[in-house]
Protein backbone atom coordinates (compact mmCIF):
# COMPACT_ATOMS: atom_id res chain seq x y z
CA UNK A 1 0.00 0.00 0.00
CA UNK A 2 1.13 3.49 -1.24
CA UNK A 3 0.53 6.41 1.21
CA UNK A 4 -1.05 8.95 -0.03
CA UNK A 5 -1.19 11.30 2.95
CA UNK A 6 0.62 11.82 6.27
CA UNK A 7 -0.99 11.10 9.36
CA UNK A 8 -0.88 15.10 10.15
CA UNK A 9 -2.28 16.30 6.57
CA UNK A 10 -6.06 15.15 6.78
CA UNK A 11 -8.69 17.55 7.68
CA UNK A 12 -11.75 19.14 7.26
CA UNK A 13 -11.21 19.78 3.82
CA UNK A 14 -10.78 16.21 3.41
CA UNK A 15 -14.33 15.23 4.40
CA UNK A 16 -15.76 12.52 1.94
CA UNK A 17 -12.32 11.37 0.10
CA UNK A 18 -10.14 8.26 0.37
CA UNK A 19 -6.73 8.02 1.85
CA UNK A 20 -4.48 5.78 2.52
CA UNK A 21 -1.93 6.43 5.24
CA UNK A 22 0.82 4.35 6.75
CA UNK A 23 2.73 4.92 10.28
CA UNK A 24 2.70 3.04 13.70
CA UNK A 25 0.40 1.96 15.99
CA UNK A 26 0.57 4.84 18.76
CA UNK A 27 -2.55 4.00 21.17
CA UNK A 28 -5.12 1.46 20.06
CA UNK A 29 -8.51 1.73 22.28
CA UNK A 30 -11.65 -0.26 22.39
CA UNK A 31 -14.89 1.31 22.94
CA UNK A 32 -17.84 -1.12 22.87
CA UNK A 33 -16.33 -3.49 20.16
CA UNK A 34 -15.20 -0.89 17.80
CA UNK A 35 -11.88 -0.22 17.72
CA UNK A 36 -9.80 3.26 17.67
CA UNK A 37 -6.09 3.64 16.44
CA UNK A 38 -4.22 6.50 16.33
CA UNK A 39 -2.01 6.16 13.81
CA UNK A 40 1.21 7.81 13.85
CA UNK A 41 3.92 9.19 11.52
CA UNK A 42 6.79 11.81 11.44
CA UNK A 43 4.01 14.62 10.68
CA UNK A 44 1.42 13.96 13.19
CA UNK A 45 -1.33 11.24 14.67
CA UNK A 46 -4.58 10.55 12.84
CA UNK A 47 -7.44 8.35 14.31
CA UNK A 48 -8.40 5.19 12.36
CA UNK A 49 -12.11 3.32 13.23
CA UNK A 50 -12.69 -0.20 12.54
CA UNK A 51 -16.06 -1.04 12.82
CA UNK A 52 -17.63 -4.60 12.86
CA UNK A 53 -20.20 -3.82 11.45
CA UNK A 54 -18.75 -2.73 8.30
CA UNK A 55 -16.44 -5.51 8.35
CA UNK A 56 -15.94 -8.10 11.17
CA UNK A 57 -12.80 -9.96 9.89
CA UNK A 58 -11.07 -6.84 9.40
CA UNK A 59 -12.06 -4.91 12.76
CA UNK A 60 -10.53 -8.07 14.44
CA UNK A 61 -7.47 -7.89 12.69
CA UNK A 62 -6.99 -4.65 13.56
CA UNK A 63 -8.21 -5.45 17.25
CA UNK A 64 -5.10 -7.39 17.70
CA UNK A 65 -2.47 -4.96 16.59
CA UNK A 66 0.11 -3.78 19.19
CA UNK A 67 1.51 -0.73 20.03
CA UNK A 68 4.49 0.58 17.82
CA UNK A 69 3.08 -2.29 14.89
CA UNK A 70 3.82 -0.72 11.51
CA UNK A 71 0.76 -0.83 9.35
CA UNK A 72 -0.89 0.76 6.24
CA UNK A 73 -4.38 1.61 5.85
CA UNK A 74 -6.92 2.55 3.01
CA UNK A 75 -9.96 4.02 4.33
CA UNK A 76 -12.45 7.38 3.77
CA UNK A 77 -11.92 10.42 5.60
CA UNK A 78 -15.24 11.74 7.71
CA UNK A 79 -15.86 14.18 10.41
CA UNK A 80 -16.19 13.02 13.94
CA UNK A 81 -18.68 13.13 16.17
CA UNK A 82 -18.97 16.90 18.10
CA UNK A 83 -18.12 15.10 21.32
CA UNK A 84 -14.93 13.59 19.92
CA UNK A 85 -13.34 16.21 18.40
CA UNK A 86 -9.82 17.25 19.76
CA UNK A 87 -8.90 20.56 19.12
CA UNK A 88 -5.27 19.96 20.09
CA UNK A 89 -4.79 18.02 16.77
CA UNK A 90 -4.49 19.42 13.23
CA UNK A 91 -6.33 16.07 12.53
CA UNK A 92 -8.87 16.76 15.53
CA UNK A 93 -11.71 17.18 13.34
CA UNK A 94 -11.69 14.04 11.25
CA UNK A 95 -11.43 10.17 11.48
CA UNK A 96 -10.48 7.80 8.81
CA UNK A 97 -12.97 4.60 8.46
CA UNK A 98 -10.53 1.87 7.95
CA UNK A 99 -11.30 -0.54 4.42
CA UNK A 100 -8.56 -2.30 4.16
CA UNK A 101 -4.83 -2.74 6.56
CA UNK A 102 -1.81 -3.82 5.55
CA UNK A 103 0.08 -4.72 8.34
CA UNK A 104 4.25 -4.62 7.84
CA UNK A 105 5.51 -5.15 11.10
CA UNK A 106 4.31 -6.38 14.25
CA UNK A 107 6.36 -4.98 16.93
CA UNK A 108 7.48 -6.32 20.48
CA UNK A 109 5.75 -4.41 23.43
CA UNK A 110 8.33 -1.53 23.77
CA UNK A 111 10.17 -1.29 26.86
CA UNK A 112 9.26 2.25 27.93
CA UNK A 113 6.27 4.16 26.43
CA UNK A 114 6.44 6.45 23.48
CA UNK A 115 5.29 9.05 25.29
CA UNK A 116 7.07 12.75 26.19
CA UNK A 117 6.13 13.13 29.54
CA UNK A 118 6.07 9.52 30.38
CA UNK A 119 9.44 8.73 28.29
CA UNK A 120 11.05 11.24 29.99
CA UNK A 121 11.13 9.93 33.34
CA UNK A 122 12.45 6.24 31.89
CA UNK A 123 16.13 6.02 32.86
CA UNK A 124 17.98 7.31 30.48
CA UNK A 125 20.76 4.29 29.91
CA UNK A 126 17.51 2.74 28.63
CA UNK A 127 16.43 5.15 26.18
CA UNK A 128 19.88 4.98 24.87
CA UNK A 129 19.77 1.55 24.29
CA UNK A 130 17.22 1.69 22.36
CA UNK A 131 17.52 5.21 21.07
CA UNK A 132 16.17 4.16 17.93
CA UNK A 133 12.56 4.25 19.99
CA UNK A 134 13.39 7.51 21.49
CA UNK A 135 13.85 9.20 18.70
CA UNK A 136 10.49 8.51 17.65
CA UNK A 137 9.22 10.33 21.10
CA UNK A 138 7.75 13.32 19.61
CA UNK A 139 10.38 15.67 21.65
CA UNK A 140 13.17 14.30 20.15
CA UNK A 141 11.69 14.15 16.63
CA UNK A 142 11.11 17.74 16.94
CA UNK A 143 14.63 18.03 18.07
CA UNK A 144 16.26 16.62 14.91
CA UNK A 145 13.44 18.95 12.73
CA UNK A 146 15.35 22.08 14.42
CA UNK A 147 18.35 20.55 14.22
CA UNK A 148 17.84 20.25 10.46
CA UNK A 149 16.51 23.65 9.82
CA UNK A 150 18.97 25.19 11.66
CA UNK A 151 22.10 23.64 9.80
CA UNK A 152 19.82 24.63 6.11
CA UNK A 153 20.08 28.66 7.90
CA UNK A 154 23.47 28.05 7.94
CA UNK A 155 24.27 26.72 4.96
CA UNK A 156 21.90 29.58 3.59
CA UNK A 157 23.70 32.41 5.38
CA UNK A 158 26.82 31.07 4.60
CA UNK A 159 26.21 30.74 1.03
CA UNK A 160 24.91 34.13 0.62
CA UNK A 161 27.55 35.97 2.36
CA UNK A 162 30.35 33.74 -0.55
CA UNK A 163 31.43 30.94 2.10
CA UNK A 164 32.99 27.71 0.24
CA UNK A 165 31.76 24.86 2.21
CA UNK A 166 34.94 22.70 1.91
CA UNK A 167 35.89 19.53 3.65
CA UNK A 168 38.83 18.58 5.87
CA UNK A 169 40.26 15.15 6.25
CA UNK A 170 39.36 13.88 10.17
CA UNK A 171 43.05 11.78 10.04
CA UNK A 172 45.31 14.35 11.39
CA UNK A 173 48.26 14.00 13.72
CA UNK A 174 48.74 14.36 17.05
CA UNK A 175 49.37 17.93 17.61
CA UNK A 176 49.43 17.71 21.62
CA UNK A 177 48.74 21.64 22.40
CA UNK A 178 44.96 21.56 22.92
CA UNK A 179 42.93 18.63 23.98
CA UNK A 180 43.57 14.90 24.73
CA UNK A 181 43.05 13.17 21.05
CA UNK A 182 41.66 10.27 19.92
CA UNK A 183 44.86 8.13 18.40
CA UNK A 184 44.22 6.02 15.30
CA UNK A 185 47.12 2.77 14.21
CA UNK A 186 48.30 3.75 10.66
CA UNK A 187 48.69 0.17 9.24
CA UNK A 188 50.09 0.96 6.14
CA UNK A 189 53.05 2.76 8.60
CA UNK A 190 53.71 0.63 11.84
CA UNK A 191 54.15 2.33 14.86
CA UNK A 192 52.51 5.52 13.71
CA UNK A 193 49.23 6.78 14.18
CA UNK A 194 46.70 9.61 13.04
CA UNK A 195 45.02 11.81 15.72
CA UNK A 196 41.04 12.47 15.13
CA UNK A 197 40.89 16.36 14.39
CA UNK A 198 39.98 17.98 17.52
CA UNK A 199 39.19 20.67 15.04
CA UNK A 200 39.50 21.72 11.93
CA UNK A 201 41.72 24.67 12.93
CA UNK A 202 45.33 24.53 10.92
CA UNK A 203 43.41 23.02 7.62
CA UNK A 204 41.18 26.07 7.38
CA UNK A 205 43.93 28.17 7.80
CA UNK A 206 45.69 26.61 5.27
CA UNK A 207 42.48 27.37 3.42
CA UNK A 208 43.37 30.68 3.97
CA UNK A 209 47.15 30.43 2.60
CA UNK A 210 45.28 28.79 -0.48
CA UNK A 211 43.18 31.92 -1.38
CA UNK A 212 39.69 30.34 -0.50
CA UNK A 213 39.23 33.69 1.00
CA UNK A 214 36.10 32.27 2.86
CA UNK A 215 35.47 28.63 4.09
CA UNK A 216 32.91 26.65 6.25
CA UNK A 217 31.96 23.29 7.22
CA UNK A 218 29.28 21.73 9.50
CA UNK A 219 32.82 20.35 10.92
CA UNK A 220 32.75 16.76 13.75
CA UNK A 221 35.45 17.48 16.00
CA UNK A 222 36.51 14.49 18.29
CA UNK A 223 38.27 15.20 21.77
CA UNK A 224 38.59 12.73 24.21
CA UNK A 225 37.46 14.54 27.23
CA UNK A 226 35.62 14.13 30.43
CA UNK A 227 31.91 14.06 29.45
CA UNK A 228 29.59 16.45 31.05
CA UNK A 229 26.04 16.99 29.50
CA UNK A 230 27.31 19.85 27.67
CA UNK A 231 30.54 17.87 26.31
CA UNK A 232 30.09 15.22 23.75
CA UNK A 233 33.80 13.08 22.37
CA UNK A 234 32.25 13.66 18.80
CA UNK A 235 30.38 16.99 18.51
CA UNK A 236 29.98 19.63 15.83
CA UNK A 237 31.09 22.90 15.03
CA UNK A 238 30.03 25.18 12.17
CA UNK A 239 33.33 26.28 11.94
CA UNK A 240 34.58 28.97 9.26
CA UNK A 241 37.35 31.46 8.71
CA UNK A 242 38.12 34.70 6.53
CA UNK A 243 40.68 36.18 4.85
CA UNK A 244 41.07 40.27 4.77
CA UNK A 245 38.69 40.61 7.57
CA UNK A 246 38.69 42.18 11.17
CA UNK A 247 37.16 41.69 14.27
CA UNK A 248 34.27 43.81 14.04
CA UNK A 249 33.57 42.12 10.54
CA UNK A 250 33.70 38.84 12.36
CA UNK A 251 30.98 40.40 14.98
CA UNK A 252 28.61 41.30 11.85
CA UNK A 253 28.34 38.13 10.27
CA UNK A 254 28.19 36.08 13.30
CA UNK A 255 25.08 38.17 14.60
CA UNK A 256 23.52 38.17 11.04
CA UNK A 257 24.06 34.28 11.35
CA UNK A 258 22.44 33.80 14.34
CA UNK A 259 19.67 36.44 14.41
CA UNK A 260 18.47 34.68 10.93
CA UNK A 261 18.64 30.72 12.75
CA UNK A 262 16.70 32.43 15.66
CA UNK A 263 14.01 33.75 13.14
CA UNK A 264 13.54 30.65 10.90
CA UNK A 265 13.93 28.17 13.93
CA UNK A 266 11.51 30.34 16.48
CA UNK A 267 10.23 33.08 14.89
CA UNK A 268 12.18 35.19 17.28
CA UNK A 269 13.72 38.56 16.28
CA UNK A 270 17.41 38.68 18.40
CA UNK A 271 18.30 42.24 18.72
CA UNK A 272 21.85 43.18 17.08
CA UNK A 273 24.65 44.44 17.27
CA UNK A 274 25.48 41.49 20.64
CA UNK A 275 26.59 43.35 23.95
CA UNK A 276 30.29 43.32 24.07
CA UNK A 277 32.49 43.31 27.61
CA UNK A 278 35.53 42.55 28.19
CA UNK A 279 37.04 39.72 30.16
CA UNK A 280 38.30 41.55 33.00
CA UNK A 281 34.74 43.08 33.56
CA UNK A 282 33.20 39.79 32.45
CA UNK A 283 35.35 38.25 36.02
CA UNK A 284 34.54 40.58 38.24
CA UNK A 285 31.45 41.17 37.66
CA UNK A 286 29.60 37.05 37.32
CA UNK A 287 33.12 35.61 38.43
CA UNK A 288 33.01 33.11 35.24
CA UNK A 289 33.91 33.75 31.60
CA UNK A 290 30.78 32.89 30.11
CA UNK A 291 27.96 34.86 32.40
CA UNK A 292 24.75 34.30 32.69
CA UNK A 293 23.38 37.90 32.39
CA UNK A 294 19.04 36.51 32.44
CA UNK A 295 19.73 37.69 35.92
CA UNK A 296 21.52 40.34 38.22
CA UNK A 297 23.09 39.16 41.65
CA UNK A 298 26.68 40.53 40.40
CA UNK A 299 29.66 40.00 42.29
CA UNK A 300 30.89 43.62 43.85
CA UNK A 301 34.05 44.38 45.03
CA UNK A 302 33.99 45.76 48.75
CA UNK A 303 37.64 45.80 49.57
CA UNK A 304 37.41 49.49 50.17
CA UNK A 305 34.61 49.03 52.83
CA UNK A 306 37.14 47.25 54.47
CA UNK A 307 40.14 49.02 53.79
CA UNK A 308 40.55 49.57 58.18
CA UNK A 309 39.37 45.97 58.94
CA UNK A 310 40.93 44.33 62.43
CA UNK A 311 38.87 40.81 60.83
CA UNK A 312 42.16 38.49 60.92
CA UNK A 313 40.63 36.93 57.69
CA UNK A 314 40.18 39.84 55.65
CA UNK A 315 43.17 42.08 56.55
CA UNK A 316 45.43 39.06 55.76
CA UNK A 317 44.04 38.89 52.06
CA UNK A 318 44.23 42.45 51.87
CA UNK A 319 47.52 43.04 53.34
CA UNK A 320 48.88 40.58 50.50
CA UNK A 321 46.96 42.55 47.80
CA UNK A 322 43.71 40.22 47.44
CA UNK A 323 40.18 41.20 46.78
CA UNK A 324 36.92 40.87 48.75
CA UNK A 325 34.06 40.13 47.13
CA UNK A 326 30.31 39.82 47.52
CA UNK A 327 27.04 39.51 46.37
CA UNK A 328 23.77 39.52 47.70
CA UNK A 329 21.76 36.45 46.90
CA UNK A 330 18.58 38.13 46.47
CA UNK A 331 15.76 37.00 49.05
CA UNK A 332 17.92 33.59 50.03
CA UNK A 333 17.71 34.20 53.82
CA UNK A 334 15.70 30.96 54.50
CA UNK A 335 19.02 29.21 52.89
CA UNK A 336 18.41 25.89 54.95
CA UNK A 337 21.70 24.55 57.13
CA UNK A 338 21.95 21.78 54.45
CA UNK A 339 22.19 24.01 51.19
CA UNK A 340 24.71 26.52 53.18
CA UNK A 341 27.15 23.32 54.24
CA UNK A 342 26.52 21.97 49.85
CA UNK A 343 27.51 25.95 49.13
CA UNK A 344 30.58 25.97 51.58
CA UNK A 345 32.03 22.47 49.77
CA UNK A 346 31.52 23.63 46.74
CA UNK A 347 33.59 26.94 47.39
CA UNK A 348 36.29 25.16 49.10
CA UNK A 349 36.33 22.33 46.10
CA UNK A 350 37.53 25.83 44.30
CA UNK A 351 39.92 26.31 46.60
CA UNK A 352 38.39 28.62 49.59
CA UNK A 353 39.08 28.86 53.15
CA UNK A 354 35.94 29.34 53.86
CA UNK A 355 32.17 30.66 52.78
CA UNK A 356 31.55 33.97 55.30
CA UNK A 357 27.85 34.66 54.58
CA UNK A 358 25.38 37.00 56.53
CA UNK A 359 21.65 36.61 56.71
CA UNK A 360 18.93 39.43 56.58
CA UNK A 361 16.40 37.50 58.72
CA UNK A 362 13.52 39.10 60.59
CA UNK A 363 15.25 42.28 60.38
CA UNK A 364 18.62 41.30 62.08
CA UNK A 365 21.27 40.16 60.11
CA UNK A 366 22.70 36.92 61.42
CA UNK A 367 26.35 35.61 60.50
CA UNK A 368 29.43 34.27 62.46
CA UNK A 369 31.62 37.19 61.38
CA UNK A 370 29.34 40.08 61.96
CA UNK A 371 31.18 40.54 65.42
CA UNK A 372 33.78 41.68 63.62
CA UNK A 373 32.48 44.96 61.62
CA UNK A 374 32.01 48.30 62.91
CA UNK A 375 28.59 49.86 62.44
CA UNK A 376 30.12 52.08 59.61
CA UNK A 377 31.28 48.98 57.59
CA UNK A 378 28.07 47.24 57.90
CA UNK A 379 26.18 50.54 56.78
CA UNK A 380 28.05 50.47 53.93
CA UNK A 381 27.78 47.15 52.83
CA UNK A 382 24.09 47.43 53.35
CA UNK A 383 24.45 50.15 50.78
CA UNK A 384 26.56 48.90 47.79
CA UNK A 385 24.81 45.26 48.50
CA UNK A 386 21.48 46.96 48.74
CA UNK A 387 20.50 44.01 51.35
CA UNK A 388 17.30 44.03 52.29
CA UNK A 389 15.19 41.70 54.70
CA UNK A 390 15.33 38.15 53.48
CA UNK A 391 18.46 38.75 51.49
CA UNK A 392 21.72 36.29 51.90
CA UNK A 393 25.12 38.03 51.00
CA UNK A 394 28.30 35.96 50.23
CA UNK A 395 31.58 36.81 50.60
CA UNK A 396 34.80 35.50 49.17
CA UNK A 397 38.30 36.99 50.09
CA UNK A 398 41.13 35.57 48.27
CA UNK A 399 43.38 36.38 45.31
CA UNK A 400 41.46 38.59 43.02
CA UNK A 401 40.65 35.85 40.39
CA UNK A 402 40.12 32.58 42.91
CA UNK A 403 37.64 35.24 44.55
CA UNK A 404 35.53 35.82 41.49
CA UNK A 405 35.88 32.25 40.41
CA UNK A 406 34.32 31.23 44.03
CA UNK A 407 31.51 33.44 43.82
CA UNK A 408 30.54 33.30 40.24
CA UNK A 409 30.29 29.32 41.12
CA UNK A 410 28.17 30.30 44.17
CA UNK A 411 26.06 33.20 42.07
CA UNK A 412 24.66 30.19 39.68
CA UNK A 413 24.06 27.74 42.49
CA UNK A 414 22.34 30.27 44.52
CA UNK A 415 20.06 31.32 41.24
CA UNK A 416 19.70 27.77 41.29
CA UNK A 417 18.20 27.40 44.73
CA UNK A 418 16.46 30.56 43.85
CA UNK A 419 14.47 29.18 41.05
CA UNK A 420 13.50 26.16 42.75
CA UNK A 421 11.87 28.36 45.27
CA UNK A 422 10.19 30.37 42.16
CA UNK A 423 11.78 33.64 43.34
CA UNK A 424 13.71 33.62 40.36
CA UNK A 425 12.06 33.38 37.04
CA UNK A 426 14.13 33.46 33.91
CA UNK A 427 11.72 33.88 30.87
CA UNK A 428 11.81 30.84 28.50
CA UNK A 429 12.55 33.38 25.37
CA UNK A 430 15.30 35.34 27.53
CA UNK A 431 18.19 34.93 24.98
CA UNK A 432 20.80 36.79 26.14
CA UNK A 433 23.63 36.96 23.66
CA UNK A 434 27.21 38.52 24.80
CA UNK A 435 30.21 38.88 23.18
CA UNK A 436 33.33 38.51 25.81
CA UNK A 437 36.29 40.27 24.25
CA UNK A 438 40.23 41.47 25.08
CA UNK A 439 40.90 37.94 26.61
CA UNK A 440 44.72 37.85 27.82
CA UNK A 441 46.56 36.03 25.12
CA UNK A 442 48.79 34.10 27.54
CA UNK A 443 48.15 32.49 30.85
CA UNK A 444 51.20 31.05 33.13
CA UNK A 445 50.94 27.72 33.80
CA UNK A 446 52.54 27.18 37.06
CA UNK A 447 53.13 23.63 37.24
CA UNK A 448 55.11 23.75 33.62
CA UNK A 449 56.69 26.91 34.43
CA UNK A 450 55.68 28.44 31.11
CA UNK A 451 53.34 30.66 29.37
CA UNK A 452 50.79 29.16 27.18
CA UNK A 453 48.05 30.35 24.67
CA UNK A 454 44.60 31.23 26.44
CA UNK A 455 42.80 29.80 23.85
CA UNK A 456 45.23 28.30 21.17
CA UNK A 457 48.68 29.30 19.54
CA UNK A 458 47.63 30.92 16.64
CA UNK A 459 45.70 33.60 18.05
CA UNK A 460 46.84 37.06 17.29
CA UNK A 461 48.26 39.43 19.91
CA UNK A 462 46.24 43.32 19.94
CA UNK A 463 48.64 45.23 17.21
CA UNK A 464 49.80 48.05 19.98
CA UNK A 465 50.43 45.01 22.21
CA UNK A 466 52.81 43.34 20.64
CA UNK A 467 55.82 45.37 22.03
CA UNK A 468 54.87 43.81 25.22
CA UNK A 469 55.44 39.89 24.26
CA UNK A 470 58.94 39.82 25.83
CA UNK A 471 58.72 42.25 28.46
CA UNK A 472 55.47 41.83 30.18
CA UNK A 473 53.71 38.76 28.54
CA UNK A 474 50.96 38.92 30.97
CA UNK A 475 49.58 42.16 29.87
CA UNK A 476 49.59 41.51 26.15
CA UNK A 477 45.65 41.17 24.92
CA UNK A 478 44.56 38.71 22.34
CA UNK A 479 42.45 38.93 19.42
CA UNK A 480 39.82 36.61 21.09
CA UNK A 481 36.39 36.82 21.11
CA UNK A 482 33.70 34.07 22.88
CA UNK A 483 30.35 34.29 21.75
CA UNK A 484 28.45 33.86 24.77
CA UNK A 485 24.29 32.78 25.30
CA UNK A 486 22.82 32.33 28.66
CA UNK A 487 25.76 31.40 30.56
CA UNK A 488 27.05 28.85 28.34
CA UNK A 489 30.16 29.56 25.64
CA UNK A 490 28.57 29.46 22.18
CA UNK A 491 31.58 29.67 20.09
CA UNK A 492 34.85 30.70 20.26
CA UNK A 493 37.65 32.38 18.13
CA UNK A 494 40.07 34.80 17.09
CA UNK A 495 42.14 37.00 14.15
CA UNK A 496 45.12 35.21 13.62
CA UNK A 497 48.69 35.47 13.57
CA UNK A 498 49.33 35.50 10.28
CA UNK A 499 53.08 36.55 10.23
CA UNK A 500 55.45 33.48 10.10
CA UNK A 501 58.55 35.54 12.45
CA UNK A 502 56.02 36.33 15.02
CA UNK A 503 54.26 32.78 15.04
CA UNK A 504 57.83 31.34 14.94
CA UNK A 505 58.68 33.76 18.07
CA UNK A 506 55.47 32.74 19.92
CA UNK A 507 56.12 29.37 19.82
CA UNK A 508 59.37 29.18 20.43
CA UNK A 509 60.50 32.47 22.85
CA UNK A 510 56.72 32.54 24.52
CA UNK A 511 55.53 29.09 24.60
CA UNK A 512 59.24 27.62 25.29
CA UNK A 513 58.72 24.98 22.67
CA UNK A 514 62.08 23.66 21.46
CA UNK A 515 62.51 24.78 17.99
CA UNK A 516 63.03 20.51 16.83
CA UNK A 517 59.65 20.04 18.24
CA UNK A 518 58.01 23.35 16.81
CA UNK A 519 59.39 22.43 13.48
CA UNK A 520 57.93 18.44 13.70
CA UNK A 521 54.47 19.99 14.73
CA UNK A 522 53.91 22.92 13.07
CA UNK A 523 56.91 23.17 10.57
CA UNK A 524 54.36 22.57 7.70
CA UNK A 525 52.18 24.91 8.60
CA UNK A 526 54.56 27.69 9.43
CA UNK A 527 56.45 26.99 6.12
CA UNK A 528 53.15 27.61 3.93
CA UNK A 529 52.83 31.55 6.10
CA UNK A 530 56.08 32.04 3.62
CA UNK A 531 54.19 31.84 0.53
CA UNK A 532 51.60 34.72 1.15
CA UNK A 533 49.48 34.35 3.75
CA UNK A 534 46.65 36.42 3.89
CA UNK A 535 45.68 38.18 7.49
CA UNK A 536 42.97 36.09 8.27
CA UNK A 537 40.31 35.32 10.95
CA UNK A 538 37.50 32.62 12.27
CA UNK A 539 35.14 31.01 15.01
CA UNK A 540 33.89 28.32 15.90
CA UNK A 541 30.18 28.21 16.93
CA UNK A 542 29.36 24.64 19.05
CA UNK A 543 26.34 23.63 16.69
CA UNK A 544 24.93 21.02 19.41
CA UNK A 545 24.81 24.12 22.43
CA UNK A 546 23.26 26.14 20.13
CA UNK A 547 20.03 23.42 19.16
CA UNK A 548 19.99 22.46 22.47
CA UNK A 549 19.38 26.09 23.50
CA UNK A 550 16.75 26.54 20.38
CA UNK A 551 15.05 23.38 21.86
CA UNK A 552 14.84 23.88 25.74
CA UNK A 553 17.03 21.58 26.52
CA UNK A 554 19.96 21.69 28.83
CA UNK A 555 21.61 18.61 27.36
CA UNK A 556 23.27 18.55 23.72
CA UNK A 557 22.49 14.25 24.07
CA UNK A 558 18.85 15.70 23.63
CA UNK A 559 19.88 17.16 20.02
CA UNK A 560 22.58 14.52 19.01
CA UNK A 561 20.72 11.42 17.57
CA UNK A 562 23.31 8.58 18.90
CA UNK A 563 24.84 10.46 21.56
CA UNK A 564 27.22 9.05 24.16
CA UNK A 565 27.15 8.35 27.54
CA UNK A 566 29.56 10.29 30.55
CA UNK A 567 31.81 6.94 29.93
CA UNK A 568 32.23 7.53 26.04
CA UNK A 569 29.81 4.78 24.72
CA UNK A 570 26.68 4.07 22.77
CA UNK A 571 24.68 1.69 24.47
CA UNK A 572 22.75 0.82 21.48
CA UNK A 573 25.60 -0.58 19.27
CA UNK A 574 27.82 -1.21 22.62
CA UNK A 575 30.77 0.54 21.42
CA UNK A 576 33.61 1.05 22.25
CA UNK A 577 34.58 -2.58 22.05
CA UNK A 578 37.10 -5.28 21.88
CA UNK A 579 38.61 -6.42 18.62
CA UNK A 580 40.65 -10.11 17.91
CA UNK A 581 44.62 -10.30 18.08
CA UNK A 582 44.62 -10.45 14.69
CA UNK A 583 42.99 -7.23 13.88
CA UNK A 584 45.96 -5.39 16.48
CA UNK A 585 48.29 -7.82 14.82
CA UNK A 586 47.69 -6.11 11.59
CA UNK A 587 47.67 -2.69 13.30
CA UNK A 588 51.22 -3.42 14.97
CA UNK A 589 49.84 -3.18 18.42
CA UNK A 590 49.45 -5.02 21.50
CA UNK A 591 47.41 -3.93 24.31
CA UNK A 592 48.18 -4.13 27.90
CA UNK A 593 45.05 -4.52 29.32
CA UNK A 594 44.64 -8.46 31.11
CA UNK A 595 40.97 -10.30 29.87
CA UNK A 596 39.64 -11.41 33.08
P1 LIG B 1 36.83 25.84 20.73
O1 LIG B 1 37.71 24.76 21.25
O2 LIG B 1 36.52 26.99 21.66
O3 LIG B 1 37.44 26.51 19.44
O4 LIG B 1 35.46 25.19 20.26
C1 LIG B 1 34.44 25.99 19.68
C2 LIG B 1 33.08 25.65 20.28
O5 LIG B 1 32.80 24.27 20.15
C3 LIG B 1 31.98 23.85 21.24
N1 LIG B 1 32.61 22.68 21.91
C4 LIG B 1 31.97 21.54 22.22
N2 LIG B 1 30.70 21.16 22.07
C5 LIG B 1 30.36 19.92 22.47
N3 LIG B 1 31.21 19.03 23.00
C6 LIG B 1 32.53 19.35 23.19
N4 LIG B 1 33.36 18.46 23.70
C7 LIG B 1 32.95 20.67 22.80
N5 LIG B 1 34.13 21.33 22.82
C8 LIG B 1 33.91 22.54 22.27
C9 LIG B 1 31.85 25.03 22.19
C10 LIG B 1 32.99 25.90 21.78
O6 LIG B 1 32.73 27.25 22.04
N6 LIG B 1 39.36 25.92 16.37
C11 LIG B 1 38.76 26.75 17.42
C12 LIG B 1 37.84 27.80 16.86
C13 LIG B 1 38.56 28.93 16.16
O7 LIG B 1 39.52 29.52 16.73
O8 LIG B 1 38.13 29.28 15.05
C14 LIG B 1 37.99 25.84 18.37
O9 LIG B 1 37.79 24.66 18.16
O10 LIG B 1 30.60 25.66 21.95
P1 LIG C 1 37.54 31.71 60.72
O1 LIG C 1 37.98 32.96 61.45
O2 LIG C 1 38.62 31.03 59.93
O3 LIG C 1 36.69 30.78 61.56
O4 LIG C 1 36.53 32.25 59.60
C1 LIG C 1 35.37 32.98 59.94
C2 LIG C 1 34.35 32.87 58.83
O5 LIG C 1 34.89 33.39 57.62
C3 LIG C 1 33.89 31.47 58.54
O6 LIG C 1 32.49 31.55 58.35
C4 LIG C 1 34.62 31.08 57.28
O7 LIG C 1 33.79 30.23 56.50
C5 LIG C 1 34.80 32.42 56.59
N1 LIG C 1 36.03 32.52 55.80
C6 LIG C 1 37.25 32.11 56.14
N2 LIG C 1 38.15 32.38 55.18
C7 LIG C 1 37.44 32.98 54.18
C8 LIG C 1 37.76 33.52 52.93
N3 LIG C 1 39.00 33.49 52.44
N4 LIG C 1 36.76 34.07 52.16
C9 LIG C 1 35.50 34.10 52.64
N5 LIG C 1 35.14 33.62 53.84
C10 LIG C 1 36.08 33.07 54.61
Amino acid sequence: MKRTHTCGALTDQHIGQTANLCGWVDSIRDHGGITFIDIRDRAGLTQLVFNPENDQALAERASRLKPESVIGVHGEVRPRPAETVNPRLPTGTIEVVGRELEIFNISDTPPFPIDDAKGDKVNEDLRLTHRYLDLRRPRLRKAMEVRHKASKTVREVLDEEGFYEIETPFLFKSTPEGAREYLVPSRLNPGEFYALTQSPQQFKQMLMVAGMERYYQMARCFRDEDLRSDRQPEFTQVDLEMSFIDREDMYALIEKLVARVWKEVLDIDIPTPFPRMPYAEVMNRYGIDKPDTRFGMELVDVGEIFGETEFKVFRGVLDKGGAIKAFNAKGLADLTQGELTHLTEIAQSLGAKGLAFIKADKGQWKSPILKFFTDAEKAALAEVLEIEDGDMVFFAADQWTRACTILGRIRLEAANLLKKRERLVIPADAYNFLWVVEFPLLIYEEEEQRFVAAHHPFTAPVPEDIGLLQKDPKAVRGQHYDLVLNGVELGGGSIRVHQPDLQKTLFEDIFAIPPETVQERFGYMLKSFRYGAPPHGGIALGFDRMVAILTGTTSIRDVIAFPKTQKGQCLMTDSPGPVTDRQLRDLHIQTLVQED
